[in-house]
């Protein structure tokens, strides 16, 4: 039996390890909210049960959770519209998760290529939660059946993978009962790069904060990263096909696209054969005019940590009356539970 329906529900989540950037901005956040708007069941959550599978300080995850809501709240997510919790308040994610253990294979696990990243050359003394990380993603996203899916590039392996688990579940237990997710990876900025290094991508965790412009930095920090970021010495190019040659121009040129909704062949006329030391300053002043309400917002949320946290206790009360009766089904047909 199954009680899926043709509606459309999104899911996703960003993890509360590191301030929030840019290119959360602009691969995520942006996103949720354009779902929001065109009118889509929203749910958002800050996966904290995921930030612990590397180490996190007990002394500044609440607040880094905290931090994250705000980020969704300051983005344009409207907490009444759209579902925001965190994860571990709903323990049906982590109860699906164990099912989803015992249907992932070791081969599809060992595949993932952010494992392989994350672990390093240290895989033997990652956590056994690193490993697995992928099959809590691909719970936190069916737990709802959420049929949509908007993230940055670098997810889009996990997405396979939860495609995969539900697949397997609904052959092996003769169900339909998980639908198969459409991933949502789009516009011009799915994978942001390291403003220290275009063949790296731009992320929260990276150890030089010049690598990234985050939705705390003031206006002095955000012109004095865009200063600093690295270059090469050629002048800008005018074509698609010569900027693919240059990772830190195409970085540059993207961010710029996508903080004026522009499109890149906009920004390629406009700037054709400039310097660097010309197009850095409008880079600038758009990044600043795009960010700035952003973080004055957060910093005013953050203020009223109490409030955050009725925010996100009021979003995962909505949220387990969604999940409870899906974990509770799968039990039936998993047959732990005697079917009703
Ligand atoms: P995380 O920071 O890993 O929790 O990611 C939260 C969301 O931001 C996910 O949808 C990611 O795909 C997206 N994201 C993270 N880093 C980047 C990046 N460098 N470029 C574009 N999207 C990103
Ligand atoms: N793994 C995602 C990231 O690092 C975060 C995440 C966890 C997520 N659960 C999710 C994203 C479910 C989308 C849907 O970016």
């Amino acid at each position: 039996m199954s009680d899926k329906t043709e509606m459309k529900r999104v899911f996703s989540g960003i993890q509360p390890s590191g301030q929030l950037t840019i290119a959360n901005y602009l691969g995520a956040l942006k996103h949720f909210v354009q779902l929001q708007k065109a009118g889509t069941e929203c749910i958002y959550c800050v996966v904290d049960l995921h930030a612990i599978t590397v180490w996190q300080d007990p002394n500044e995850l609440r607040n880094a959770i905290r931090h994250a809501a705000a980020c969704f709240i300051a983005s344009g997510i409207n907490v009444e519209k759209s579902i925001l919790f965190n994860q571990s308040l709903v323990s049906a994610h982590a109860e699906l998760a164990w099912i989803f253990n015992c249907v992932a294979r070791m081969g599809w696990m060992n595949r993932m290529t952010q494992f392989k990243e994350k672990a390093g050359s240290n895989r033997e003394n990652s956590s056994v939660g690193l490993f697995a990380y992928p099959t809590l993603m691909a719970a936190d996203i069916l737990v709802y059946h959420a049929t949509h899916v908007p993230v940055g590039e670098d997810q889009k392996q996990h997405l396979e993978l939860t495609r995969d688990i539900a697949n397997k579940f609904n052959n092996d237990y003769g169900t339909e009962f998980f639908p198969v997710i459409e991933p949502v990876i789009e516009g011009i900025a799915t994978r942001i790069m390291s403003l220290r290094d275009g063949t790296k991508k731009m992320s929260k965790s990276d150890k030089s904060d010049l690598s990234r412009i985050n939705l705390t930095d003031d206006k002095d920090l955000i012109v004095k990263k865009i200063r600093k970021a690295r270059t090469d010495q050629y002048p800008l190019p005018g074509s698609i096909k010569e900027l693919e040659k240059r990772p830190e121009a195409k970085n540059l040129m993207n961010i710029f696209a996508a903080l004026s909704e522009t499109s890149l062949n906009n920004v390629l006329n406009q700037f054709e054969g400039k310097m660097f030391s010309e197009f850095k300053p409008h880079l600038s002043e758009v990044t600043v005019e795009k960010i700035s309400p952003i973080t004055t917002e957060v910093n005013k949320l953050m203020n009223d940590g109490k409030e955050l946290d009725q925010i996100l206790d009021a979003g995962a009360e909505r949220a387990r009356k969604i999940a409870e009766p899906i974990v509770q089904k799968t039990y039936e047909i998993v047959g732990l539970k005697e079917t009703r």
